[in-house]
């Protein structure tokens, strides 16, 4: 396995592998079996496997988590040779913004809901560094966790608004045995609230139910779900929301392919979690 620290170098290396089949997964790294999953994957469908590793600044607001975001590159780089990445790019945030950027991108459609109405700013600075990570890296395809949907939906923008000649694939959320969806964030949980984060899963699942047994109501499916998460634990709920997928728009009645998702405060950490559901309740995973 390569490790590519500088753009320069990167960009001369897809000079070089322009006629291979690149698979790109984008982390910031803290890696766990959620990452590996889309390596696995991307393996499978490429001929080589590009992972960058960098915690973004510009999609953390004033108050939130970047200096305290789990950092580990000595282990990220163990872990990505041992599953096979050809290429780890791991820049600076010097090396990435050298600049103070004079261009600001913003994205508007779908980002004023969900993580994107609790975290102004985010996407846009999600879809910046994208687009800078795309041009560098030139991949055929791009792998995300669904387990970060909203995200998705925003990169399936990016990539059919501004053209860029990649295929994105979304892979379904690989959760712990109890439930949970994998996340770099779940470290800063206390035992107590480790228990109590399996009540996100269960609540989706409840919800999910609802709807395999013909509630079309998403309002009556909401007031269910945050009923189930509000006795089963003593995070915040910051939302519960059933919207259309990918637009993201408010449904008045079950009748298209729709996201139920919800978010919980905890002490130190915000948890996220969703499902992907057609309108008879089944799961969708893989999305391309
Ligand atoms: O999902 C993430 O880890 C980040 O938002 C991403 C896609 C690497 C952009 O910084």
């Amino acid at each position: 396995m390569k490790i590519i620290r500088t753009v320069q170098t990167m960009m001369k290396e897809m000079e070089l592998l322009k006629d291979k089949k690149v698979g790109f997964v984008p982390t910031m790294g803290y890696l766990h079996e959620g990452h590996l999953s889309l390596v696995e994957t991307a393996k499978k469908e490429n001929d080589i496997v590009i992972m960058s590793i960098f915690v973004n600044p510009l999609q953390f607001g004033p108050n939130e988590d970047f200096d305290q975001y789990p950092r580990d590159e000595q282990k990220d780089a163990e872990v990505a040779k041992q599953a096979g990445v050809s290429i780890l790019f791991i820049p600076t945030v010097n090396e990435m913004y050298p600049d103070e950027m004079s261009i600001n991108m913003t994205i508007g459609k779908g980002s004023n809901v969900l993580c994107g109405k609790s975290r102004p700013g985010h996407f846009d600075g999600v879809i910046t560094v994208l687009t800078k990570l795309f041009h560098m890296t030139q991949p055929t395809n791009a792998y995300f966790g669904l387990k970060d949907a909203q995200q998705f939906a925003m990169v399936n923008s990016l990539i059919s608004e501004l053209n860029f000649p990649i295929q994105l694939i979304g892979l379904p959320t690989v959760r712990e045995s109890d439930g949970l969806a994998k996340s770099s964030r779940n470290v800063y949980l206390s035992s107590m609230e480790r228990t109590d984060a399996t009540a996100l899963y269960s609540a989706l699942k409840l919800g999910q139910k609802l709807i395999v047994d013909g509630i079309k109501n998403p309002v009556t499916i909401i007031k269910e779900v945050e009923n189930f998460i509000r006795t089963s634990t003593k995070g915040s709920i910051d939302y519960v929301e059933l919207l259309s997928f990918p637009n993201l728009e408010n449904v008045v009645i079950i009748n298209e392919q729709i996201i139920l998702a919800v978010a919980v405060k905890f002490k130190k950490a915000r948890l996220i979690d969703n499902i992907i559901l057609n309108p008879d309740g089944s799961q969708l995973d893989r999305i391309n």
